[in-house]
């Protein structure tokens, strides 16, 4: 099956990318034909300072690279590589009704916030329906506030069928709800927009610096604490093994145990997780000819198949000769 997703390059990644997002995206690409990519496009939404931005993309493609992407059988490219996709978002734009873009709760969010929308905001679901439909995507795993997305997608998918034939390819959505939102240091969602993230690669002493951080409430230690609403057990939770989860939650409900204690094993689970990944991390940084590599081949690989579709759809709506 074909599964394609897109990370935007707007910061470090953190935990909860990974355990929310990137861990699913590298499990499914063995048994499936992965296509994963950077949507530098959409993050220029936000118009990013051009040297950090070139540089946030270099280090999302590292991570990626070495959290255990398959640079053989995945597909991993930058969006902003495959120009067709602006093609073929300008094509759909143009059977979009302006009432499905305004009902987009992502954009109404971030206007309710008060930031000052610019077009690109307002179009952005169009561009993400071309990158999934340009590829022929079937399915498409994203976390629960992408979902209304991939319904647009399928709306304009599905109008531009009616309109010019059977041309594209609806997309399934498969929702990453196997894991529960990744609490940040200070309780609330862990998002870059909060400044309360754990980086990825970020160096293991800063790491245990914010884990010893994390907010807790005020239970002594003797008492029974419930593991299911405890922050730090949540990140327990993600790193451990099954038994250790099962261990430490029975420990919770006995009492006895002080936050502190608890936060000293998170620590060293998180260490024991990334580390071999920060290794390989860490050798990439010091080989940027083979990361540029692995972005070129796969513009090249993502390229090949654009083209067949913006082909197929510049045939049906009656562009060129
Ligand atoms: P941020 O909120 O830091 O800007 P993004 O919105 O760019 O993160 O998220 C990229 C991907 O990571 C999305 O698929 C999203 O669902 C997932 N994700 C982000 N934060 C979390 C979190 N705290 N818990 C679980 N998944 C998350
Ligand atoms: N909008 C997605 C996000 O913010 C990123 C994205 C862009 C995407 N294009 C996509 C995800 C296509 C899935 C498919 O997380």
């Amino acid at each position: 099956m074909r599964v394609l997703s897109g990370i935007q390059p707007s910061g470090k990644l953190h935990i909860g990318n990974y355990f929310g997002a990137m861990r699913q995206h590298l499990q499914l690409q063995a048994e499936n034909d992965g296509f994963y990519f950077i949507a530098d496009y959409h993050a220029l939404t936000n118009t990013p300072d051009k040297d950090e931005f070139r540089q946030c993309c270099l280090d999302v493609t590292m991570d990626y690279i070495a959290l255990g992407l398959d640079v053989e059988k995945t597909v991993f490219w930058r969006q902003s590589d495959v120009p067709e996709v602006t093609e073929l978002a300008w094509i759909l734009s143009c059977v979009t009704p302006m009432g499905l873009l305004q009902r987009c709760t992502s954009y109404k969010d971030k206007v309710a916030q008060g930031l000052s929308p610019n077009h690109g905001l307002f179009a952005y679901p169009v561009l993400q329906a071309a990158d999934i439909l340009i590829y022929d995507s079937e399915l498409v795993p994203v976390g629960a506030d992408q979902k209304q997305h991939i319904e647009v997608t399928r709306d304009i998918a599905g109008r531009f069928n009616n309109v010019y034939g059977e041309t594209l390819v609806l997309p399934k959505d498969h929702i990453l709800d196997s894991v529960a939102v990744v609490p940040g240091i200070d309780g609330r969602k862990m998002s870059k927009s909060y400044d309360n993230t754990i980086e990825i690669f970020e160096p293991e002493n800063k790491v245990k610096k914010k884990v010893m951080r994390i907010q807790t409430d005020s239970t002594p230690v003797e008492d029974p604490k419930d593991p299911d609403t405890c922050n730090i057990f949540a990140l327990l939770r993600l790193a451990a093994s099954k038994d250790e989860v099962a261990e430490w939650a029975d420990k919770y409900r006995r009492g006895g145990i002080g936050y502190g204690t608890v936060k000293k094993r998170v620590v060293e689970l998180l260490h024991d997780y990334f580390r071999p990944y920060r290794d390989r991390r860490a050798e990439l940084e010091g080989d940027l000819d083979y990361v540029h590599g692995v972005l070129e081949n796969g513009a090249k690989r993502a390229r090949a198949v654009a083209r067949v579709t913006i082909d197929r759809v510049r045939e049906a709506v009656g562009l060129g000769g």
